[in-house]
């Protein structure tokens, strides 16, 4: 694939006028639909989220002075529908739902590429249909917010019937937050292929196994379960905030001699040329629709489950309470 640089947009390049005067329904109300439900109306736009069933809906939402109505409805009373349900479920919502209530010049919003790329939904042609991902789950979405910043979103335009797509996009990431610190332009396909990878490999795949396999080999070996847990678990957030903003070199020299050699080799050692070909296999499936294909037949069957043998977890689950009790008590007074 070519390499190219995708555009950036900040505050001061994007103005929110193009949707100040637009209805916004949040169809879902989970992780990113509420938090972008309150960024958006604390930016002080229309909003009104539409839940699957009014007598039994979620608390918070109860609780807060944002109205609601059935997905239907309020597909139905909006310009810009953001559809925020989980992504195995957007097909039957979306046909079901929300397809007959849209009307033309509507826009349609993802926060994920997921079934656009797939072609699991076909929306109308007389909408536009736009995406606005934040890098980041809805907590840190609203956290960030509340602080004056915001957590970065990929913008990506599949269908631009209005020829406004990409500003409404650019409105939409200022409004939530992300424009703050940056929002990029990418496609629903670059999107998707890239977060499937990033988070099979490395978010919840390749890092949680790589630390309980870590985990597990100390343990078999008979070392404490308390004294494993501090090296291969606990110590791994201070290692990511070693790197996170100042990259590899900064981290390379800021570590102990012994800590430098020992990583480069066994790194090298660990992570060859066989870890890269697996990498590509994983790619090539996410690209080749094998893995949205294994994922619609299998959804319901991969459930988590330690490798670790209960007593060691229980040992480090005592820890972990008492561990990250007495930090919460030091960091709330
Ligand atoms: N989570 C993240 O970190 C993150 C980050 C970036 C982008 N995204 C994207 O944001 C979108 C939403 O994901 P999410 O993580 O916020 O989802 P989520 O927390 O799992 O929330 C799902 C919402 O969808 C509703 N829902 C599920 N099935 C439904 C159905 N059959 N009919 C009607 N409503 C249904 C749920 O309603 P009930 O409460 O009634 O069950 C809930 O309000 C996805 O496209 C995802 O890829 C997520």
């Amino acid at each position: 694939m070519e390499n190219k640089n995708n555009p950036i947009f900040f505050d001061k390049d994007i103005s929110v006028d193009i949707i100040k005067n637009k209805k916004i329904g949040i169809i879902g109300y989970g992780n990113q639909g509420r938090a972008q439900a309150l960024n958006l109306r604390d930016s002080g736009l229309s909003i009104k989220v539409g839940v699957r069933n009014i007598e039994s809906i979620d608390n918070n939402l109860l609780e807060s002075d944002i109205t609601y109505d059935s997905i239907e409805n309020v597909s139905s009373w909006a310009d810009i529908i953001c559809i925020l349900v989980s992504d195995t479920s957007i097909p039957k919502v979306f046909n079901s739902k929300i397809k007959s209530n849209l009307t033309k010049n509507d826009t349609i919003l993802f926060s994920h590429g997921y079934n656009i790329t797939y072609n699991l939904i076909q929306p109308p042609k007389n909408v536009d249909v736009i995406m606005v991902a934040p890098s980041g789950g809805g907590q840190m979405v609203r956290d960030e917010y509340k602080k004056g910043r915001g957590v970065p979103a990929l913008l990506a335009i599949h269908q631009n019937f209005s020829g406004n797509a990409l500003d409404t996009a650019k409105a939409y990431s200022k409004a939530i937050g992300s424009a703050k610190i940056c929002s990029f332009l990418s496609t629903f396909k670059e999107e998707t292929e890239t977060d499937l990878f990033g988070e099979q490999v490395l978010l919840t795949g390749g890092l949680p196994m790589m630390i309980e396999k870590s985990l597990k080999v100390l343990l078999e070996d008979g070392y404490s379960p308390v004294v494993a847990w501090f090296v291969c678990y606990y110590e791994i957030k201070m290692i990511v905030d070693l790197f996170h903003e100042k990259g590899f070199d900064y981290l390379y020299s800021a570590i102990s001699d012994t800590a430098r050699y020992g990583g480069l080799k066994s790194g090298n050692y660990l992570i060859d040329d066989e870890y890269e070909n697996k990498l590509k296999n994983v790619l090539s499936d996410i690209k080749n629709g094998k893995f949205v294909k294994d994922l619609e037949d299998n959804v319901d069957t991969l459930k988590y489950k330690s490798s670790i043998d209960s007593k060691s977890s229980d040992e480090i689950s005592k820890i972990m309470n008492v561990l990250f009790k007495k930090t919460k008590n030091r960091n709330s007074l």
